[in-house]
């Protein structure tokens, strides 16, 4: 069977997009699928320095958690129109754990002018590191949620959707 990830990049310890990936985390277990939780907030991750930060305890502890998964949900934030620089610097520091992998993605805005920037992220791991992207991505602004909980049953759906792809994709091409 083929084991998954989902990994949280936001810092905020309110973060919104952290809810979206714990939705998705709950809907790949109801499935039965090999599933771990990652939370980047919990670590003492190092900036990606191309030297030491390689040998650090947090990155290592990522880059194994990314090596052991076949299909990753990033649950992101979209910052200055890309992801949030926490989501970035995950890749610099693990890069080349992320070959062949099965990515979906999920993301918190505040608006929905910024509803391509994901792309960017997307297309530098298909193009380093020859992932295959889910072609459906869940977005959600804040109208999504409501007493801190996520509540719009059409993005609670799109996580649905997107969890089921990413384990269709993942079992169909890496079988
Ligand atoms: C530094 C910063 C930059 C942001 N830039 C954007 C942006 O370009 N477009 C947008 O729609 N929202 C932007 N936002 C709003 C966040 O996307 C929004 O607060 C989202 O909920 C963050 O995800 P999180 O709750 O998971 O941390 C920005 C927020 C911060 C703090």
């Amino acid at each position: 069977m083929r084991k998954y990830l989902v990994v949280s990049t936001s810092g905020d310890p309110d973060s919104r997009s952290r809810k979206m990936g714990r939705a998705a985390y709950g809907v790949l277990t109801e499935k039965k699928a090999p599933c771990e939780w990652l939370d980047l907030c919990e670590l003492d991750l190092p900036l990606c320095d191309a030297a030491q930060c390689y040998e650090h305890p947090a990155t290592q502890k990522v880059n194994a958690a990314i090596q052991n998964a076949d299909g990753i949900i990033v649950a992101a934030p979209v910052y200055n129109y890309d992801v949030s620089a926490s989501a970035k610097n995950m890749i610099e520091l693990t890069g080349s754990a992320w070959e062949d992998k099965i990515v979906g993605f999920l993301c918190a805005a505040g608006g929905m002018s910024s509803y391509m920037s994901v792309m960017a992220y997307a297309n530098s791991l298909m193009l380093d590191f020859r992932c295959v992207i889910i072609p459906r991505f869940v977005y959600a602004t804040g109208s999504a949620f409501a007493d801190g909980e996520l509540k719009d049953p059409k993005v609670v759906e799109r996580i649905g959707h997107v969890s089921a792809e990413l384990v269709r994709f993942t079992e169909a091409l890496r079988g």
